[in-house]
């Protein structure tokens, strides 16, 4: 008999420990809310237990996945228990402290709600509202603060497993630049937010050069304290819109952009789609990680329509009846694959050579 594999066991410990948590933060704050703001609740479908069943199980092997490419050498194993825990303890209160905002803001449907400093003018107007209700929409440093933390909470501690399924197809699309030196290599992350992908990137991909845009300086701010003070190279974060990328053509040799396209209005997808298509080099890879939609995992219909009656989330119905690969085909991607894992769809999409 092969002896127990501990950091095995103490991975999978750390995810049923994660996720336990923040199922027990959403019931307790949804009854907490049912009693405090009963006008913020929405009218939400009752999930049946099959379907509770299939995501636990989706999630299962979700980790397994996450555990076989870090047993394989993809990424190093620490990075599957690598969360910044105390300064999560310590901005926990303040996720409860900030549910009253955000339940007065569902009530009223107020979803204008941002900070009166900023100058609007520096936005697309479908960015200038308060996503998931969230206080200051992405548009103050209370936010960006909060972000991680809420986001582990709402995918049950699976957030940083399903950003690292994007891991995988860009090592292998990056495989047609190996005669080059790996420093050479450009990697952009769009729309990079408080930077957990471009981490997950570096620790598997340490020498090459890393760079992230998001429109939102406050988070930008915290993705440079989560990035920059260890000892890798630093990454470059750019402040600017991914519809009209601040970089030349055929620039980078892969991108990735997770976790943006739902936020977006369908022409506003296109356009950061044409933007990644017109930057990649050619033979370059495209890595994209958002949502899974209605068409190839119809069984979780009913989470992804609770998901924007919950959560302000404008284009997210939309998003979920959008053709992804008719997209990547127009802007000119071949060799289009696609895979989901638990509520992440990945995308691959290279650019051909000329
Ligand atoms: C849901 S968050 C995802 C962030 C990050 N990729 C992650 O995995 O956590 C969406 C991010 O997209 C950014 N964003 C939205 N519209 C954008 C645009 N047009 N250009 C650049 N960034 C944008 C927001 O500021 C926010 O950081």
């Amino acid at each position: 008999m092969s002896p127990p594999n501990i950091a095995k066991i103490a991975y999978q410990t750390l995810q049923q420990g994660k996720s336990l948590a923040g199922l027990a933060h959403k019931e307790a704050s949804t009854k907490l809310m049912q009693i405090l703001a009963p006008g913020a609740s929405p009218n939400i479908e009752p999930i049946p237990t099959e379907l509770l069943i299939e995501l636990r199980r989706s999630i299962s092997s979700l980790e397994k996945v996450d555990w076989q490419e870090a047993q394989h050498g993809l990424y190093p194993k620490r990075l599957l228990f690598e969360a910044p825990w105390i300064e999560w303890l310590a901005k926990y209160p303040l996720i409860w402290l900030d549910l009253p905002s955000t339940w007065e803001r569902r009530r009223t449907k107020n979803i204008r709600d941002i900070p009166k400093k900023i100058n609007v003018e520096n936005y697309p107007p479908y960015y200038l509202q308060n996503f998931h209700h969230q206080t200051d929409g992405y548009l103050s440093d209370h936010s960006a603060s909060l972000y991680d933390l809420q986001v582990e909470i709402l995918f049950n501690g699976t957030a940083d497993s399903m950003r690292r399924r994007v891991l995988a197809p860009l090592k292998r699309g990056l495989r047609r630049f190996r005669d080059r030196n790996q420093a050479s290599l450009k990697i952009l992350d769009v729309a990079t937010g408080t930077g957990r992908t471009l981490k997950q990137i570096r620790s598997s991909l340490p020498e090459v050069e890393l760079l992230g845009i998001d429109l939102s300086g406050a988070y930008l701010k915290q993705a440079s304290k989560y990035l920059n003070n260890r000892s890798a190279e630093l990454a470059q974060l750019i402040k600017g819109n991914a519809e009209n990328l601040p970089f030349s053509n055929e620039s980078m040799q892969a991108i990735t952009c997770v976790f943006l396209l739902h936020e977006l209005p369908g022409k506003a997808r296109q356009n950061v789609i044409d933007e990644c298509w017109r930057t990649l080099e050619p033979g370059g890879v495209f890595v994209l990680a958002d949502s899974i939609q209605l068409s190839d995992s119809p069984k979780f219909c009913p989470l992804m329509e609770n998901f924007h009656k919950v959560f302000h989330e404008p284009f997210y119905n939309d998003y979920i009846r959008d053709d992804i690969e008719k997209r990547l085909k127009s802007s000119g991607f071949k060799g289009i694959a696609a895979e989901s894992h638990f509520m992440t769809r990945i995308w691959t999409a290279n650019k051909p050579l000329k």
